[in-house]
C-alpha cells in the first residue's frame, strides 16, 4: 500500500493550500439495503454538490447519481501525504524531462511553458507513472478497484496505453500557455467517424488543489452525457467556446478528491480569476482501458488530435519566451 507516514512523504515545491477551518461538507450517507429504484430516488434527492465516500464497492446510490448526472465526486481518496508525494514526484519528473530536453513521451507531447517566475514549467505530460515507481504503485492501489470495475470487470490501468497517466497543471499568468481549457466533449472523434454516440467514457481524475467555484476549475454540464449527435456537434464549438453556461456546475475540490465524469458530457476548465501562483490547479487522469492491449513506445506517432494542440502550445511558448526576453531588456 503506498500510504505514507507523515515523515516519509516528500515535499512539493508548491504544496496545496490547506486551511483546517475549510474542510469539505459531510459525504452523502446512503441508507443500507436500498433497491435499485430506491437508490435512484435517493440519488435524485441529492444536491449536485453531493460528495461520496469511496468504499470497497461503488454503491447503488452512487451508481444512480453517476448514471443520472454523468459525474460523481469521491471525498479525499488520496491522503495528505500522498498528495504531497505525487506533487513532489512530478517536480522531480519535470526536472528530469527538462534536463533530457524531452519534448514527447511515447508520442504524446510534453508541454513546457513558463511559470509565474519566468522559469520553464511543465503544463501537461502523459505516461507520468512510467517515470515513478511509487506513482505506478499508487495508481494500481486496491482502493481504486471499485472505480476500475465501473469501467468494466476486465478493465485495466493503461499506464503505457492511450496517453497513459496524464498530469495537468493549470496556471494563469501573462506568459502561461494553459490557463484553462475551452468547452469540449471527448466523444467528438467517435461521432466524427461513426456518426453515433459512443458508450460511456468515464474519466477518472485526482485533484490536488483546494478549488472553490470562485477559483475557476472543472465545469460540467450535468446530464449532457446522454445527449445525441447534434447536441455534441453543435451545442458549442469544441475547444473554442469559453463562455460560462447558465446550466454549468462548478466542481469544488479538496486536495486528494477523485472525480469520475463521463467524457460524453460538455466540460471545460475555467481559468482562475487571479494570476500567478495562487491560480495554480493540478489534476491527474488515470486511463482505464478495456480494448485490446496496445502499448505505446518511443516510436509511437503523435495522435492527430494532439498535433493541432501541440502547434498551439508551441506558439504560446514562443510568445511567452519573447515576452520574457522583452521584460529582461
Ligand atoms: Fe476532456
Amino acid at each position: 500500500m503506498p500510504v505514507l507516514a507523515p515523515g516519509e512523504s516528500l515535499s512539493p515545491r508548491h504544496p496545496p493550500r490547506r486551511d483546517p477551518s475549510d474542510g469539505p461538507p459531510l459525504c452523502a450517507v446512503e441508507p443500507a439495503g436500498l433497491t435499485a429504484g430506491q437508490a435512484a430516488a435517493w440519488a435524485e434527492s441529492l444536491p449536485l454538490s453531493a460528495r461520496f465516500q469511496l468504499g470497497p464497492v461503488v454503491t447503488e446510490g452512487q451508481l444512480a447519481f453517476l448514471a443520472r448526472h454523468g459525474f460523481a465526486v469521491f471525498d479525499r481518496v488520496a491522503s495528505f501525504e500522498e498528495v504531497d508525494t505525487i506533487l513532489a514526484e512530478v517536480d522531480r519528473i519535470e526536472a528530469e524531462l527538462l534536463a533530457a530536453g524531452c519534448t514527447t513521451v511515447n508520442g504524446v507531447p510534453v508541454w513546457f511553458g513558463l511559470d509565474p517566475d519566468g522559469r520553464d514549467y511543465l503544463f501537461r505530460m502523459g505516461f507520468t507513472s512510467t517515470y515513478s515507481e511509487w506513482l505506478s504503485r499508487f495508481v494500481r492501489d486496491d482502493r481504486f478497484d471499485p472505480i476500475r470495475r465501473l469501467i468494466g470487470d476486465n478493465a485495466r490501468i493503461g499506464e503505457r496505453e492511450k496517453d497513459g497517466v496524464v498530469f495537468n497543471r493549470y496556471v494563469r499568468d501573462a506568459r502561461s500557455i494553459r490557463p484553462g481549457l475551452a468547452w469540449h466533449t471527448d466523444a467528438l472523434r467517435d461521432v466524427f467517424y461513426n456518426w453515433r454516440m459512443p458508450g460511456p467514457m468515464l474519466n477518472v481524475g485526482l485533484h490536488f488543489d483546494r478549488i472553490r467555484p470562485s477559483d475557476g476549475g472543472l465545469r460540467l454540464l450535468p446530464g449532457t452525457h446522454t445527449q445525441g449527435v447534434a447536441s455534441t456537434l453543435f451545442r458549442k464549438i469544441h475547444f473554442v467556446t469559453q463562455r460560462p453556461d447558465p446550466a454549468e456546475l462548478a466542481v469544488e475540490t479538496w486536495p486528494g478528491d477523485l472525480t469520475v465524469h463521463d467524457g460524453r458530457m460538455w466540460h471545460r476548465v475555467e481559468a482562475a480569476p487571479v494570476s500567478g501562483w495562487p491560480s495554480l490547479r493540478r489534476s491527474m487522469y488515470v486511463p482505464y482501458v478495456c480494448d485490446t492491449w496496445h502499448p505505446k513506445d518511443e516510436n509511437s506517432p503523435t495522435p492527430l488530435y494532439l498535433r493541432a494542440f501541440d502547434l498551439v502550445m508551441k506558439a504560446r511558448r514562443a510568445r511567452a519566451l519573447r515576452q520574457s526576453a522583452t521584460r529582461s531588456k
